[in-house]
């Protein structure tokens, strides 16, 4: 489970107890499931055109008059004090108005910690930003300069002058583990997890495989720079910011700055990116403090050398996978012990150690994370956070064991899938990969793959490989919509629900047309503002489910609104909210579809211009009940060059298990987006990070290679389109999961293709020249 669904099901837990089955939505399923219109087909973004033509404003583009442009000084040391601070250079440059630093910053209290069950929070470093002169990690922000353009800002930061005293400073990983920490808890799963004996299981086993992963830290490289336009307008803070948390920065940043959340405005339409890293950090703090002080709106725009110091990604893994399996291929034991770095200031647990709890039906498991301490940059989430990494180590692990087992490796997977939740016992909500392996496969053309002797073209060796995805079902509570009907028969849905580029309004849109009756042109979606009813995160894959429940419940309100409006004089007279449907622009008998009145005419006779109700996400209370996971299976084909070590990716294949589909063109972009960031980890992404120093070396696109459009093979995909009974439209949540798994499968092509097995990503050339 993520730190999503952990955290629910965990407070749900306590507030409920015992749930009674009646309570869940699988006791009766959305009816749209059954009764689609435009859910399902391919609708284009509603928001696609202005994109295009530059219409879509993000948070560094919003113009303002007398607008100041900010800069950040980075510390050159990872740990120990300011001792000297010289800025009078970067003072009287041209065009600067201000250099905060420590000695004149406003008091400001640490951000609250980003958790789950607290949505009034955003925090992913929790230090308190420029309060004192100790520096916690290489890169940390010591100085913020204003000027009237960002590149006087840019030129005068240069100018301020610092002299370190450095402290002994923890930045190897190999050190830290030495004594790493072992946590009670991953987000509120309970960290350790021991089933069966898997150790005597692995001793007496006819199979076995065990070995060590590893996964370099990460960075967060959306196409949108991390950016915010601030403005103080009294005591009302007015924040332009790309954010996938809108009313969570709102509440953060008024514990802040000692304010009141209603003080706060956020504002964030458009996202260009965000995968985890969208969510409070130190600039858009700096940024208000320096308005504040300049009595200026100010504008940031972090540089990409700015992100990698101030925007932490993911931390770099160490997984031991141990497999036992039987001389059919059944798994008996399975053990991942692993490490990761997370400092006592971030908050994420990178919660690999949950991957291989719902994956596979086994008789024993030996699983625990150990958290090691560094004095770093907080580390994050990153699309697929524990389940990207988890997957590499446990589906190369099972590849290996294909492989000792002489067993084809699809076939492996086939044999140990799950009919009921591994761990718990619990019943799958709808869960069929065995049909996501099966289609896929045989779309792939896998039945061509041969193992031992590979295929060769000329200098390039050819191979295949396949590996499971995997990622929980999360809805959040506390996602609210208003619903506005207007007397010309017109629906506007508005939350403060988020658009990070993955079709938000256009897939809701399609959802509240659908659900009201109302061909598509008379819905209309806003998000993107605290002034809109609240939302919760963009998060955990969640958003879809989540803003899904609260159309659905102020669909129920609307129907009992409109039925007080009608009254007796109507046919629906006498009919129950319940005993009613949305259908052909109006409301009629669910029994009896003659029986039907317009949205029109039911608000001309009650003499309404419009009316409103506002409907929540409430506890997900099917995460109790239900094992709730989307998985996929991947197949890739590469071609490695026996003279460089070269490796390309030609093919690449998804097939998803994720309940039913909503958009097919949003939904393929999500799933090929997630799989080229799967393809970026196998093959190039690693944060260049000097152990030394705990600097990052690769603070540029350049440094820190992400695919481009020469490394990307066509990629298919498709999905086996089971609604899941129990979740809001029959969908899971699509965000993440392509991201998991790709990687493995790219390992495991890279040694069908050679015979050598990496097991330390990315796969770069000089791993495979022998
Ligand atoms: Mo995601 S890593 O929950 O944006």
């Amino acid at each position: 489970m993520s730190k999503l669904q952990n955290a629910i099901v965990g407070g749900v837990r306590q507030v409920l107890g015992v749930v009674p089955a009646e309570w869940l939505p699988g006791g009766r399923p959305d009816p749209l499931i059954g009764r689609r219109v435009t859910l399902g087909t391919q609708q284009a973004r509603v928001d696609g055109a202005d994109k295009v033509r530059g219409g879509a404003r993000f948070a560094a583009e919003v113009p303002m008059d007398g607008l100041l442009y900010a800069a950040l000084v980075h510390s050159t040391i990872a740990r120990g004090r300011i001792a000297d601070l010289d800025t009078a250079a970067a003072e009287t440059a041209p065009g600067v108005v201000l250099v905060m630093t420590h000695r004149n910053a406003p008091r400001m209290a640490a951000p609250p910690a980003m958790g789950i069950t607290n949505p009034k929070a955003a925090g992913n470093n929790i230090l308190p930003a420029m309060q004192d002169a100790e520096i916690r990690w290489n890169g940390q922000a010591v100085a913020v300069v204003l000027a009237e353009t960002q590149e006087q800002a840019d030129h005068a930061a240069s100018l301020v002058r610092v002299r370190y005293e450095a402290g002994r400073a923890r930045t190897r990983f190999d050190e830290g583990k030495q004594d790493a920490r072992t946590p009670e808890s991953i987000l509120i799963e309970k960290n350790r997890l021991v089933k069966g004996d898997a150790k005597a299981a692995l001793a007496a086993a006819a199979h076995r495989v065990d070995a060590v992963y590893r996964t370099p830290w990460m960075n967060h490289n959306p196409i949108e720079p991390h950016a915010a336009t601030v403005v103080w307008q009294g005591d009302r803070l007015v924040v332009h910011d790309a954010t996938q948390m809108l009313n969570a920065t709102a509440a953060s940043l008024a514990k802040v700055f000692g304010i009141k959340e209603e003080q706060v405005h956020v504002s964030s339409p458009f996202v260009g990116g965000g995968f985890g890293s969208k969510a409070l950090w130190d600039h858009q703090i700096l940024a208000v403090a320096a308005a504040k002080l300049a009595g200026r709106p100010v504008r940031i725009v972090l540089p990409r050398s700015g992100m990698q110091r101030t925007i932490g990604g993911r931390t770099q893994t160490e997984q031991r996978v141990a497999l036992a399996a039987d001389a059919d291929g059944k798994l008996k034991a399975l053990l991942h012990h692993g490490y990761s770095v997370k400092p006592s200031h971030s908050v994420c647990d990178e919660q690999y150690g949950l991957t291989g709890r719902s994956l596979y039906a086994c008789e024993s498991f030996d699983i625990v994370q150990h958290h090691v301490d560094l004095d770093v940059l907080a580390n994050t989430f990153l699309r697929g956070p524990g389940e990207a990494v988890g997957t590499f180590a446990i589906e190369s692990a099972m590849d290996e064991l294909a492989h000792a087992l002489g067993m084809d490796p699809v076939e492996l997977r086939l044999r140990n899938l799950p009919d009921k939740d591994p761990v718990s016992g619990a019943p799958h909500s709808q869960h069929d990969a065995a049909r996501a392996w099966r289609m896929g496969a045989e779309r792939f053309g896998w039945d061509r793959r041969t193992s031992g002797t590979p295929r060769q073209e000329g200098e390039w060796r050819i191979g295949m490989g396949c590996a499971s995805g995997t990622f929980p079902y999360v809805r959040l509570p506390g996602m609210s919509a208003r619903i506005t009907l207007t007397g010309d028969g017109r629906v506007a849905v508005a939350s403060a629900a988020h658009e990070m580029g993955m079709g938000t309004a256009t897939v809701q849109r399609q959802h509240a047309a659908d659900r009201f009756g109302l061909p598509l042109d008379r819905v209309t979606v806003t998000i993107g503002d605290t002034s809109l009813p609240a939302g919760t995160y963009a998060g955990g894959s969640s958003q879809t489910a989540s803003l899904g429940a609260a159309i659905m419940a102020a669909s129920g309100k609307l129907a009992a609104e409109l039925l007080r409006l009608a009254g007796n004089d109507t046919p629906l007279a006498g009919l129950k909210s319940g005993e009613v449907e949305f259908a052909d622009g109006g409301l009629r008998a669910a029994a009896d579809p003659a029986r039907h009145e317009s949205f029109e005419s039911i608000l001309r006779r009650a003499g309404r211009s419009e009316v409103s109700v506002t409907g929540q996400s409430g506890p997900p209370l099917e995460m109790l009940k239900f094992s709730m996971h989307s998985t996929s299976a991947n197949f890739c084909e590469v071609r490695v060059s026996d003279v460089t070590g070269e490796v390309r990716v030609t093919r690449l294949l998804g097939a998803f298990d994720c309940g039913r589909i909503l958009n097919a063109r949003t939904a393929a972009s999500q799933f090929r987006g997630g799989m080229i960031m799967g393809l970026g980890m196998a093959l190039t992404e690693e944060t260049l990070f000097d152990e030394r120093s705990g600097r990052i070396m690769s603070t540029s696109l350049a440094d820190y290679h992400v695919p481009a459009h020469l490394d990307i093979p066509e990629i298919e995909v498709m999905w086996t389109d089971i609604p899941d009974p129990r979740a809001p439209l029959g969908a899971r949540g699509i965000g993440e999961i392509g991201a998991t798994g790709v990687a493995a499968a790219i390992a495991n092509a890279v040694f069908n293709a050679t015979g050598v097995r990496v097991r330390d990503l990315p796969i770069t050339l000089d791993k495979l020249l022998r």
